[in-house]
């Protein structure tokens, strides 16, 4: 039987999104910007928290779930950042479009563990091991349902924007599942996940800033590369940091995509070596496939499970074999190919006036490259 969703305690309310900008932006020609970013992730909490509301207690408790453990607030950051490009900075429908696209983020994020089988998530139990399958599901559909009613009262190039969003993630995490086709290369594939899945909510973040600031038309393509280019590295990094053993910092269980059989560039590139002729990696690559693949904690996908490995390795191996492919060449390469995003992202910017916006963005896609949570 499914549990009953109830309301219960949650863990403090811990939004980083505010950090991170002083981490951003610590110089002190920056400060006032800085201080604009900070005032706005404050004014978008609490149209977050009057838009995620529901009579419903049902509905309420398991949206509001994952909402309140936490979260960075990036895609928000940046709307409210690109917004500074314009005559007009600071105003409600910036702050809802902020506040929506966190929330199809937020939406996204209840599926995605889902299909992922993951067991942590924003530091908590995922809403689907909380409650079950079908209920994680619903609350993600109505956090779609919800940013979609946000943004409809922002005009048709705000909400057509969105509807292309909502379409590019459901195809990245298709094509991510699916896989890639015959003949096709599995790193252009995989890429195009990345940039789907991704990249399309940040670019389209970066966008709302400047549709709705009265920013000059011809910054949106800019902002579209950038976004994009950011997207792709971000993911890029997270996947690295999915290698991390310090889920109390990342909030996720180390190796869960790799449990899920999910296979990231880490191993995408180990699987280029491998058919290449080197014997290590294609030992290392065997492991992960036989020994960690399929062990993913949960409901198992008959797509992905592989039954010979559930339970054949124990956490102390899984966690060995993690900590290989780190360390290996292959993660360093990945990293590599995340900075060259970051350089597409950045190049991106020469569309836009000199400044201290210009520059902040330029900090902020760098700097997603750099971290480790
Ligand atoms: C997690 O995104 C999902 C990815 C697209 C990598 P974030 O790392 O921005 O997640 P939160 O919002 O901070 O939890
Ligand atoms: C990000 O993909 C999820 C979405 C963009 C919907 P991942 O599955 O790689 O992200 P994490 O690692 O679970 O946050
Ligand atoms: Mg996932
Ligand atoms: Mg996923």
């Amino acid at each position: 039987m499914t549990a009953q969703p109830t309301a219960a305690r949650r863990p403090s309310h811990a939004v980083v999104g505010a950090g991170f900008a002083k981490q951003l932006f610590g110089r002190p020609a920056e400060r006032r910007l800085r201080a604009a970013l900070d005032e706005g992730l404050e004014r978008v909490e609490r149209v977050l928290a009057e838009q995620v509301r529901y009579a419903d207690e049902v509905a309420q408790v398991t949206t509001t779930y994952l909402l309140d453990a936490g979260g960075k607030r990036l895609r928000p950051m940046l709307v409210l950042l690109t917004a500074q490009l314009g005559p007009d900075p600071v105003n409600e429908e910036l702050d809802l479009a902020a506040a929506a696209v966190e929330i199809t983020h937020l939406a996204s994020l209840y599926h995605d563990d889902v299909m992922d089988e993951a067991t942590l998530r924003r530091g908590v139990t995922a809403a689907h091991l909380q409650w079950s399958n079908s209920t994680a599901i619903l609350a993600g559909d109505l956090l779609f349902a919800r940013a979609s009613q946000v943004f409809s009262e922002l005009g048709t190039e705000a909400i057509r924007l969105q509807a292309d969003v909502f379409e590019r993630l459901v195809l990245g995490q298709m094509h991510e599942t699916i896989g890639p086709r015959e003949g096709q290369d599995r790193i252009e594939h995989y890429l195009q996940v990345l940039a789907d899945k991704t990249g399309s909510l940040i670019a389209a973040a970066a966008v709302y800033g400047v549709m709705l600031s009265g920013a000059p038309d011809e910054y949106k393509a800019a902002m579209r590369e950038f976004g994009e280019g950011v997207g792709v590295a971000f993911q890029i990094v997270d996947d690295v940091i999915d290698l991390s053993p310090d889920h109390g910092k990342t909030g996720k269980l180390a190796g869960t995509d790799l449990r899920a059989g999910v296979e990231t560039l880490p191993v995408l590139l180990l699987e280029q070596r491998a058919e290449r002729g080197d014997a290590d990696a294609a030992d290392l690559l065997e492991r992960i496939r036989t020994r960690v693949a399929g062990t993913a904690p949960g409901s198992a996908d008959p797509t992905l499970a592989r039954p010979e490995a559930v339970g054949s390795a124990d956490e102390d191996e899984i966690a060995a074999i993690v900590a290989e492919l780190r360390d290996h060449d292959v993660t360093r390469e990945t990293l590599e190919a995340a900075q060259a995003q970051v350089r597409r992202a950045t190049g991106a910017l020469d569309a836009l006036p000199a400044g201290v916006v210009r520059e902040a963005l330029r900090e902020f896609a760098e700097r997603l490259v750099n971290r480790d949570f």
